[in-house]
């Protein structure tokens, strides 16, 4: 990662709200120390039984500190929960508890600082905070790890993550949604044509099409969050996979930690990524919808189209095309849908067949898991900025709806309505209009009365009420239907259940 994405993601974040305290700015720049031991002798905290290291492929293959170098805030965290509870239980002494604790929050005061010193010999978050408390405080670190191994310790430290990152992606669709409603009330009642098949069908308010999408994020939201709860046990405690043999407290670390619990299975606790995948599958669906929107976003600003346009700081222009005004983060809006489902599709098929329980595969998850989480912030934040700023041209969505015989339902309900005539009927008559209007190269209000009454006696000149398309959507009154009135009624409620 350049440090110019680095630093965008940041402002990505910020923007969004979901920086503070979060996940997006656990990435500190690191750097490489030749300070640090070669390669070369066995691995200080597990190479008891060995007698050399690993080669130089080995440990490239297996180091992980480039990518789990952002859980450092998570692993202090599970690591100061643990020792609190190994001292209450008598497990480790007060006092190595209390240095071991010293020495996390020094180590906490280093990486916050960009201090993290990586080291691939180290492979991984884990083993490097480790080492460091060892430097610091002595050999009363290794006690640390009694009834614990990185097993537990990575799992807790990724739900950890992983909530943290539910919650960024629920306050920035939030965000989103507060910006769709307030555009939804300034055009409660601008037209625009409704589209089936991309064809135009009825006329609808353009606040009606930008609460569908507050429909859809609002959904989203709850994704998250039932996903969030599911993931909301504590895996610390059940140590390699069966357990262990000390008097832990795992209710204590849970609640420390914030769990609402433990795991209940030693092994499912270590085993399991169906947390970070349910993350993805959130991730995944709200992309898809984002890349909707992002479409019509591409479409309306387009020339033919002309329904908005876009700011100057949500467009490009092209390096030999003077007159360009390019949508390029709502096209890359809708690419990322493609990224969103690739990281789902990957993490689903390293978890596929894994036996249990701990398999290395499984150390795979993280970057798949944190590129989603970078580009869901930036496209939520993109989406944020250009919904809040696009200007939307009435006159322009004003007459496309009228064209294409958009009321032309309305004739046909009004038929049965002031006519009493069998709808498939009223369909029949109203086509015949629509053939007329279109010989004579009208709308269907172009039609005279008498031209009118001569397709059917039964259409009067009482027919003028609905054939305009302000009358259209007025009428479309039934629950969830386009009127001003209902919209402004969804954005009331929808304001409630922010
Ligand atoms: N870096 C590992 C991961 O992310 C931590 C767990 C390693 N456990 C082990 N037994 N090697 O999955």
């Amino acid at each position: 990662m350049t440090v110019s994405r680095r630093d965008a993601i940041k402002l990505a974040a910020l923007a969004a709200g979901c920086g503070a305290g979060g996940n997006a700015l656990s990435a500190a720049p690191m750097s490489n120390d030749p300070t640090q031991p070669a390669t070369g002798a066995a691995n200080s905290l597990w190479g008891g039984r060995f007698g050399a290291g690993p080669s130089a492929i080995m440990q490239e293959i297996n180091a992980s500190i480039g990518v789990d170098k952002r859980l450092w805030r998570q692993d202090i965290q599970g690591s100061r929960a643990h020792v609190a509870m190994l001292a209450r239980q008598g497990i480790v002494s007060a006092e190595d508890a209390a240095a071991i604790d010293k020495g996390l929050q020094q180590i906490a005061a280093e990486y916050e600082a960009g201090k993290l010193v990586e080291n691939k010999a180290l492979e991984d978050i884990h083993l490097h905070v480790e080492t460091r408390l060892k430097e610091i405080i002595g050999p009363a670190a290794g006690r640390l790890h009694t009834a614990r191994s990185r097993n537990d310790q990575v799992a807790v430290d990724f739900r950890l993550w992983v909530k943290v990152a539910c919650g960024d992606a629920d306050a920035a669709l939030k965000g989103l949604i507060t910006a769709l409603l307030k555009r939804a009330e300034e055009h409660a009642d601008t037209i625009l044509p409704g589209f089936t098949h991309l064809q135009v069908a009825q006329p609808v308010t353009l606040g009606h099409h930008l609460m569908a999408y507050v429909e859809m994020l609002t959904r989203d939201r709850g994704r998250f969050a039932d996903a969030m709860k599911r993931m909301d046990e504590s895996p610390l405690g059940a140590a390699a996979l069966a357990g262990t043999s000390f008097p832990i407290d795992r209710y204590m670390t849970a609640k420390a930690l914030g769990f609402s619990g433990p795991t209940r299975n030693s092994l499912d606790s270590v085993s399991d990524r169906d947390f970070a995948l349910e993350y993805l599958a959130a991730t995944h669906m709200t992309g898809l919808h984002l890349s909707r929107l992002a479409e019509e976003i591409i479409i309306w600003a387009s020339q033919p189209y002309g329904f908005i346009t876009l700011p100057d700081a949500w467009s490009t222009g092209s390096s030999i095309m003077p007159q360009k005004r390019n949508p390029d983060a709502a096209e890359l809006v809708r690419a990322k849908a493609g990224e969103f489902l690739a990281a789902f599709t990957r993490l689903s098929v390293v978890m596929k067949g894994l036996p249990l329980a701990y398999s290395k595969d499984m150390q795979d998850d993280k970057a798949t898991v944190f590129a989603a989480f970078d580009d869901l912030g930036l496209c939520l934040a993109s989406m944020t900025g250009m919904v809040e700023t696009i200007t939307f041209n009435k006159a322009k969505m004003r007459a496309a709806a009228n064209s294409g015989f958009s009321t032309a339902t309305d004739l046909a309900d009004w038929l049965g309505r002031a006519g009493g005539v069998p709808f498939r009927e009223a369909h029949e008559i109203t086509g015949k209009c629509v053939k007329a209007a279109e010989a004579k190269g009208t709308d269907l209000n172009g039609l005279t009365d008498a031209e009118l009454a001569a397709i059917d006696t039964r259409i009067t000149s009482k027919v003028r009420d609905v054939l305009s398309v302000e009358a259209s959507v007025a009428s479309r009154t039934s629950f969830g239907g386009t009127a001003p009135a209902n919209v402004r009624a969804a954005i009331a409620a929808a304001r409630k259940t922010l």
